[in-house]
């Protein structure tokens, strides 16, 4: 036995990750979560109705029972535990839009996860030529699932900015607000907002928003988003971009905004310790994929300063961080721009 024997076998684990992450990609695809909603079923019945190999579904199964996703019963029978039912579409805080998000193309660009640790710069544009954003546009199917997936997690992402106060609120600008997911919901729940969805024109021509109240407009956040709101939205877009373009987003949107506006970015914080924590690999995520970052509290208060803001509150929600920010109103110029620490 080696020394050290348990991270020897943690380590052993670890290495071999992917292929635990992609068998729960391989059998969640199959629909195998779902066809276990109602209660547990015999291995041949459920691979036959999931279109299975009825041996290859119970390896399949034995690796994702000992991660704790399924149990297996009498006879060949299995069922789903409390935490593999997060893997069903139709359940409340469902993961699996994520399943799907972390498969196809990222999963292919974290092949070359070496070229970003060499040069910091996104694995996914050397894999496929252009940043992803530009291969989402050119590739129709692919950007649609995209965008059903980012909704699908709308729901446990934006907790902490739906239960927020909005009886002061007048217009919310979701700027990339996708389809507009969020928006319908906090329209839905505040009879007297009205909405405006902004992102890249492909993505809001695909926009599913009552229209009476909420305006849809295609455009380019690194050159200018609808003025006219009182409350601008940021939901996981800051993430995907270094520090330079996040920049240049956040003073579009402080050149738009009304003196008394209110910022509010949904986001994630990394923890400053040494901890496992689930957004120091998103971060890295971020990195190959898009060239992003997640940051820590510091880098967003940072961040929010260089940008022009005072990040005001920081509200931690079960799935996501509502970041609060307030325009700095003391030598804000006429473009909204700060002259104090702007820097780059
Ligand atoms: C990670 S998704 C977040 C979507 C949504 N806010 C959410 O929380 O699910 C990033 C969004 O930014 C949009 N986007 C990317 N580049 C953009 C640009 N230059 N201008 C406007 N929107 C952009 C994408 O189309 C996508 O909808």
């Amino acid at each position: 036995m080696p020394e050290h024997e348990d991270g020897y076998r943690e380590l052993r684990h670890a290495i071999m990750g992917y292929i635990v992450s992609q068998a729960i990609f391989a059998v969640t695809e199959a629909g195998v979560p779902d066809l276990l909603a109602d209660g547990p079923a015999e291995a041949g019945d459920l691979a036959e109705r999931a279109g299975a190999d009825a041996d290859a579904l119970v390896r399949f199964l034995r690796v994702l029972v000992a991660e704790g996703l399924f149990t297996e019963g009498p006879r060949g029978t299995f069922a789903l535990t409390a935490t593999g039912a997060y893997l069903r579409a139709d359940r409340p805080g469902s993961l699996r839009h994520l399943v799907t998000l972390m498969a196809g193309e990222p999963y292919r660009a974290w092949g070359l996860a070496g070229h970003s640790l060499r040069t910091g710069e996104p694995a996914f544009d050397e894999l496929f030529g252009q940043p992803m954003f530009a291969w989402l546009r050119a590739h129709p199917a692919e950007s649609a699932a995209f965008d059903t997936a980012q909704a699908g997690l709308v729901t446990v992402r934006m907790q902490p900015l739906v239960e927020r106060d909005w009886r002061d609120a007048r217009t919310v600008v979701d700027v990339g607000g996708g389809t507009g997911e969020l928006l319908r919901t906090l329209l839905a729940g505040n009879p007297h907002l009205r909405g405006v969805l902004f992102d890249l024109p492909h993505v809001a021509g695909e926009a599913d928003v009552p229209a009476e109240r909420c305006a849809v407009v295609g455009g380019d956040f690194f050159t200018g988003v609808p003025a006219g709101g009182d409350v601008y939205v940021l939901a996981q877009i800051l993430h995907d971009w270094d520090d330079h373009a996040a920049l240049r987003i956040l003073r579009e949107v402080a050149a738009a905004m009304p003196p008394h506006g209110t910022l509010l970015v949904v986001e994630q914080v990394i923890p400053e310790d040494d901890a496992r924590h689930p957004e120091k690999i998103l971060d890295l995520h971020m990195l190959v994929l898009l060239g992003g970052r997640e940051r820590t509290a510091g880098e967003w208060r940072r961040l929010f300063a260089a940008g022009g803001f005072a990040l005001t509150e920081i509200e931690h929600g079960t799935r996501s961080v509502l970041l609060v920010g307030k325009l700095r109103g003391p030598g804000r110029t006429m473009s909204g721009q700060q002259d104090n620490g702007a820097g780059n």
